[in-house]
């Protein structure tokens, strides 16, 4: 069994696809030890509390800076067994003492295709602003491990959306998450919990068949 802790800030509707997921049976392996919320009023909590997951909220306002408050995340998760940290909408940058902690078991979706409209600064609708401002024609959403380097580490799966003619930034949000996070994300832990995600560098190999 996959032990996971998912990280979130918001809505939490990426936290809900793996839910869903869960429930249908999808990903056998995996199991949600705890739902870590950055905010108290997380509607997030809401969703995980509906499936009787534990919920601990660490906010980020009680600490100084990430470094103190990725020190609480650490603490918390060392006292539960954790394989597996999903950041599911969390808005904040992680420690290097977290990520060494966790390395190669860290995964983030972000709502772009790396390495186009990523890094500090790009998250929640801005990158769906710039990229109807810059006019790409194709979006879409990544999967991938967390690393020192702000949304630069090795990839796991991505997954195009097509810019339409009337797209405001809410709506091809709205598309990314239904068409592109909504599927990756649990593929990813799915295939990460069946031994099947290897890191060689900074490419991810998927094997085809289950170790
Ligand atoms: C999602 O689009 C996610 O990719 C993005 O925030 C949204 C959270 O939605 N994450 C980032 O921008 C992180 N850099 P959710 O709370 O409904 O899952």
């Amino acid at each position: 069994m996959l032990n996971v802790a998912v990280l979130v800030s918001g809505g939490g509707t990426n936290l809900q696809a793996i839910l869903d997921k869960i429930q249908e049976g999808y990903m056998p392996e995996v199991k949600i030890v705890s739902v870590i919320s950055s905010k108290s009023d997380a509607y997030a909590i809401k969703r995980a509390e509906k499936y009787n997951i534990p919920v601990k909220i660490i906010p980020r306002r009680d600490y100084g800076d990430n470094r103190s408050f990725s020190r609480a995340l650490i603490e918390y998760m060392q006292s539960i067994k954790v394989d597996l940290v999903v950041l599911a909408g969390f808005m904040y940058i992680l420690s290097e003492e977290f990520i060494d902690t966790y390395k190669n078991r860290i995964v983030n979706v972000h709502p772009a295709l790396i390495p186009a409209f990523c890094g500090e600064g790009y998250y929640g609708i801005i990158p769906h602003e710039k990229a109807l401002e810059y006019g790409v024609k194709v979006v879409g959403a990544t999967v991938h491990f967390v690393t020192k380097e702000c949304d630069g580490g090795p990839i796991i799966l991505q997954k195009a959306v097509y810019v339409k003619e009337e797209d405001t930034p809410e709506s091809l949000q709205k598309r990314v998450m239904e068409e592109a996070e909504w599927n990756i994300l649990p593929e990813a832990i799915k295939l990460i919990s069946e031994g099947r995600v290897k890191v060689e560098g900074r490419k991810v190999r998927i094997s085809q068949t289950v170790n």
